[in-house]
Formats: structure tokens, sequence, C-alpha cells
């Protein structure tokens, strides 16, 4: 019987919460599918940093290596200025642990929950391969006459041709595999991005030789948001760089029903994924047993799939819709008609 090694990083703000019914839901569906797991728990996040002025402690990517896949609650603490937790705890081991994509779905599972007028499920089923490595997220640039009128500020995008192709493989051995429109849409700025856009174009379309069953789009990544909104039927993959990625995959989010649903995959093929819920901390929501679980139970139906458990996968989304369709009022914070355990044994029921 497989034995899978997780770590367990429930975070701040609602972050415990919603881990409370991801484990819930893990708990049930592994007695249900036949495999053993266990976890360990590691306090990262604003709390921590508050009492130790510590972020992370110095042997955390070394510990967090020997495991099979991590699972996130949420980073972010209001008492901690913005950026510190961000860079310090979930940067970091995104980076360290070369967690080089960003595995995000929007799948919309109710039209009730769908802001666009007349679309359906059939619609919005598409998947962003953002880069989670390079780009604008890099850190570099600098700051010359700081605080003086004549400032100026440099913020930039580093991409390196292994960095993308390794990003843009993964993106089309991923449609291949598993989508049946196989059409990959390369996400960019051409127009104006003329020196990293033009990398990742020629590459794309380089690697795209090695897939022909695969099929090519290329969109301007501003484009794309008006597509998002008007014909988000038009996308089944889409690739693009770190920045990008952030952008779209929250209006992503807002298209399959909210933050409440949007669940995404840190990847490293060849080592330690991270899940999580893609939605913050929710400060205002914490301890209240409001807060929508769904994302972070559809982030452990990503980390069971990507352990090789695709049966208890299936198990978990199949559930995660019946609820969505036939239980809950609504996918926002207080409003389910339900609470955030309640929803957590509703899905655990519907396994
Ligand atoms: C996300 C978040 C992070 C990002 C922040 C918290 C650093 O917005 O996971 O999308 O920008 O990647
Ligand atoms: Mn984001």
């Amino acid at each position: 019987m497989k034995n899978y090694k997780i770590a367990v990083i429930p975070g701040d703000g609602t972050g415990p919460e919603v881990v409370a019914e991801g484990l819930k839901v893990l708990k049930a569906v592994s007695q249900k599918c036949g495999f053993k797991y266990q976890t360990a728990s590691f306090d990262f996040g604003g709390t921590r940093y508050l009492r130790t002025k510590e972020v992370l402690p110095k042997s955390a990517i070394k510990d967090l290596s020997k495991f099979d896949a991590i699972y996130l609650g949420a980073i972010g603490h209001p008492d901690v200025k913005p950026g510190i937790l961000e860079k310090g705890i979930l940067l970091k081991l995104r980076f360290d642990l070369d967690q080089y994509i960003n595995l995000r779905p929007v799948k919309l599972y109710d039209e009730r929950f769908c802001p666009l007028k007349g679309k359906t499920p059939k619609d919005i089923d598409f998947v962003v391969v953002r880069e989670n490595s390079e780009g604008l997220y890099k850190g570099m640039g600098e700051f010359k006459n700081k605080g003086k009128k004549n400032e100026v500020a440099t913020q930039i995008s580093y991409n390196t041709r292994k960095g993308i192709e390794r990003c843009l493989r993964y993106a089309f051995e991923y449609t291949q595999k598993n989508r049946e429109r196989k059409e990959l849409t390369l996400c960019g700025k051409t127009n104006v991005l003329t020196y990293a856009f033009d990398l990742w174009e020629r590459t794309f379309y380089e690697v795209a030789k090695e897939y022909p069953d695969v099929k090519t789009k290329y969109t301007h990544v501003d484009a794309t948001t008006m597509w998002f909104v008007k014909n988000p039927e038009w996308f089944d993959v889409i690739v693009t760089d770190n920045m990008f990625g952030d952008i779209i995959t929250d209006l992503g989010a807002m298209i399959q029903g909210g933050m409440g649903i949007a669940a995404g995959g840190n990847i490293n093929p060849k080592g330690v994924s991270m899940f999580e819920p893609i939605g913050g901390s929710a400060p205002k929501y914490a301890g209240k047993n409001v807060i929508n679980p769904l994302a972070a139970i559809c982030a452990v139906s990503m980390m069971v799939n990507h352990l090789g458990e695709h049966k208890a996968s299936d198990m978990i989304e199949k559930s995660v819709i019946n609820v969505v369709r036939n239980k809950l009022k609504d996918l926002a914070a207080g409003k389910m008609g339900y609470s955030t355990t309640q929803v957590g044994d509703l899905v655990v029921q519907h396994l």
C-alpha cells in the first residue's frame, strides 16, 4: 500500500480552517481508495514571524524537500508589512524548491456562480500554466537616487531560454496528455515586450514542432482578459509568464465562481510540489467558521492527482461538483448556507 509523506503548512488567517477541511476529505478518500499517508505540520506564517522575528527557519527547505507533497493554507498577516511573508515564505518556497510551474485550472462547476451572463460549465473549462520561477518575480532591479526628485526604480523581467523552455514543454505535455481539444495558447505581449516575449514566442513555436498534435494559438495578455469575459470557451490551455499568469488567474478565479473555489499547484515535476487555495488568508473571516473550504479541498484533489491517486482525485472533484450544484446557496464566505466545517462534511458524505 502506498504511504505518502505530506507536509502541511496551515499558515495564517483562515488557512488553518480550510486546511482542516481539506485534511478531513483526504482522510476519507484515502480510506475509500486504499492509500496511506502521514502528515507533519509546519507553523510557517505571520504568527510565527511575529513571535520569532524569523520568516523561515534555516532548515525549512531541507526539511520540506523530504516530503512527497506540501499542502499550504494561506500566508499573510494584517500586522506584517506586505511583502515580507509573501517573499520570505511563499515565493521562497516556490523558488528554492524549484516549483517552476504554477498550474491553475479554471473550471465553472455551476452556472449560478458565474458572473458572466449566459456562460455555463461547458464554456468555462481551461487551465493556466503559469511560469513560476522567473520574469518580474525574480526580484531583480534597483533604486537610483532613492527619495530624491530624480529617483528611478527599475524592476527587471528576467527570462532564460532554459526557464521558458521547461515551462513550455510542461504546457505542451500537459495539453497532449490531459486535454481533448489539445489547444495551447501562448499569452504574451509581443507588441511591447519585444525582448522577453520575442524569446517566449520563438521558443514556443520551436517546441511546438515536437508536439504536432497540439494546436497552437497566440493572444496578447490584454486581449486575453477581454476573451476571459467575452468568450472564455475559446481557451483550452494557456501558457504565460509569471506576472501575466498571476493577473489572469485572479480573473479566471472570478469567472469560475470566486476565490472560494479556485485552487492551484506549484509544481516541480521532479521534486516536491505544493498545493494551495489561490485566495489569501482573509483575516476578517478567520475563526468564524464561515470561509469556503472548497478551494482548499480542490487543492487536495490536485495534490492526490499529482501523487498518482487519480481515482481519489476524481472522487473529490465529483463530490465538490455535487455539493456546489445541489447544496450551496453561494460560494462566498458567510453566504454558503452552511458553515466551513459543514461544507467539509458534505464533501465527505458525497464522496
Ligand atoms: C498568488 C499570489 C502570490 C503571487 C503573492 C501572494 C506573492 O498572488 O499566488 O497568485 O503573486 O504569486
Ligand atoms: Mn495572485
